[in-house]
C-alpha cells in the first residue's frame, strides 16, 4: 500500500536494496519555514491544531525526503491529559509549574480517557495520512513512562534529572504507582493512535541512560516492556533508549521490531550486545551534521559499512540540533539514498 516501504521492509527484516532512513526530531527548529510558523503560534498550540501539526509533519518530506514521516506533537502531550500542567517555556524547555514531589500528588494524577483528551492528535494523524497520500510511512511515538516522570518530577530539563531519581528512590512505591499510570495511559493511547493510522511507533526513553543497570531494569525497562507486549502485535514497535547500550540483550528479546542506539555504542558492540539478528537504528552523532557535507556523505557510508545494509534503519543517535544547516541534512539523508 505505501509507496516507499523501506522502513516498513527493515522493520519487518526483509533485505532491501539500500537501507531507509530518517531524522530525530527531524520536523524542528533548523527548517526556516518550521520557525516561521514558531513566530505565529506557541508550541502547543502546534501540537493541538491537526493543520498545523499536518504542515509541520510534511515539511521535512518536502523539503529533506527522509523515508518516513514522524508526527509532530511532543512526549508530553501525555502528561497533559493526565492532567500535569506542563509549558513549553521559550529558552527554558519543557516547565512544570508544580513538579509531583509526594504520595499525594501522584494520586492527583489521572488516568484518562485518551479518546477525548487526546483527540487532537488521533485528528493530526488522520490528516497527515491524506497529505501524505501513501508515499512513506508514518510513525507515532510516546515518550517512556521513566522520561515522563523526569519531567515531572524534575519540573524541567536537567543534566541528571536528581530530583526525580531521589524520588525514585526516597518514594519507591509513589513512583511505581505514577509509572504505572503513565504506562497505561501510554499502551491506550498508542492503541489509539495505530486506529488513527499510524505505521510503526517509536518509545523514547532519552533519559535511559541516566540509571545504572539494575533501576534502569526496576524504573524503565518493566515498564517500557509492559508497552511493548501491548502493542508488539498490532504495530511494529521501535525502542529508543539514550545511554541505553547495557539492556540491548534484553531488549532484543522484548518484542520490538527495532532497536535505536546512540553514537557512544559502536555497531559492531550494538549488533553483538543485541544478538545480531534485530534491525537497529541509529546512530549518527548529531553534532557530526556540522561538518562539511562530503564529510557528512562519507561518515554516513562508513556507519552503514558498520551496520550492514539490512536490518539497519539510518538515523542519528538522538535529536536533530536547531543550528544545523539545512543542506547539511539534507546530506546526510542523501547520503544515505546513494548508498550502494
Ligand atoms: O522527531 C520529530 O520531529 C517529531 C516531533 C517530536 C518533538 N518532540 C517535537 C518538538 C518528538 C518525537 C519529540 C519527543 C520529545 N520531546 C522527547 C524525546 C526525544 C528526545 O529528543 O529526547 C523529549 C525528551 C521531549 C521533551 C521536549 N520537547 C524537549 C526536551 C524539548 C526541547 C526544548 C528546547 O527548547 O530545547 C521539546 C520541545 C520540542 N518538541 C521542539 C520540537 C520540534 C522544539 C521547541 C519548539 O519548536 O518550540
Amino acid at each position: 500500500m505505501i509507496k516507499n516501504d523501506l522502513l516498513l521492509k527493515a522493520l519487518k527484516g526483509e533485505s532491501v536494496e539500500r537501507p531507509p532512513v530518517w531524522m530525530m526530531r527531524q520536523a524542528g527548529r533548523y527548517l526556516p519555514d518550521f520557525m516561521k510558523l514558531k513566530e505565529k503560534y506557541d508550541f502547543f498550540t502546534r501540537c493541538r491544531t491537526p493543520e498545523l501539526a499536518t504542515e509541520i509533519t510534511v515539511m521535512p518530506i518536502r523539503q529533506i525526503g527522509p523515508d518516513a514521516a514522524i508526527l509532530f506533537s511532543d512526549i508530553l502531550v501525555v502528561p497533559q491529559a493526565m492532567q500535569v500542567e506542563i509549558e513549553m517555556k521559550p529558552g527554558v524547555g519543557p516547565w512544570v509549574p508544580n513538579p509531583i514531589k509526594t504520595a499525594k500528588k501522584v494520586d492527583e494524577v489521572i488516568v484518562p480517557d485518551v479518546k477525548e483528551e487526546l483527540d487532537y492528535v488521533f485528528q493530526a494523524i488522520k490528516m497527515t495520512k491524506q497529505e501524505l497520500n501513501d508515499e512513506v510511512p508514518l510513525i507515532g511515538f510516546a515518550g517512556s513512562p521513566w522520561t515522563i516522570l523526569c519531567y515531572l518530577v524534575q519540573g524541567q530539563g536537567s543534566k541528571n534529572f536528581d530530583k526525580a531519581k531521589k524520588f525514585c528512590f526516597s518514594e519507591p512505591i509513589a513512583a511505581h504507582r505514577l509509572l504505572q499510570k503513565i504506562t497505561d495511559t501510554t499502551i491506550a493511547y498508542l492503541k489509539e493512535k495505530v486506529k488513527a493510522g499510524v505505521d510503526a511507533v517509536q518509545l523514547f526513553d532519552s533519559w535511559g541512560g541516566l540509571l545504572e543497570p539494575k533501576d534502569y531494569q526496576e524504573f524503565s525497562w518493566k515498564y517500557m516492556q509492559q508497552i511493548i507486549t501491548a502493542l508488539k502485535d498490532e504495530v511494529p514497535v521501535i525502542a529508543y533508549g539514550k545511554g541505553c547500550w547495557f539492556a540491548l540483550k534484553q531488549m532484543s528479546q522484548s518484542g520490538a521490531s527495532a532497536l535505536g542506539v546512540d553514537w557512544t555504542c559502536e555497531a559492531r558492540n550494538a549488533r553483538y550486545l543485541s544478538g545480531g539478528q534485530i534491525t537497529l537504528q541509529g546512530n549518527f552523532d548529531p553534532a557530526r551534521l556540522y561538518s562539511k557535507p562530503q564529510e557528512i556523505r562519507y561518515m554516513v557510508h562508513d556507519m552503514i559499512n558498520a551496520f550492514g545494509k539490512d536490518r539497519y534503519i539510518a538515523n542519528l543517535g538522538h535529536g536533530i540540533l536547531p543550528d544545523i544547516p539545512v543542506e547539511n541534512a539534507r546530506a546526510f539523508v542523501d547520503a544515505v539514498k546513494e548508498y550502494r
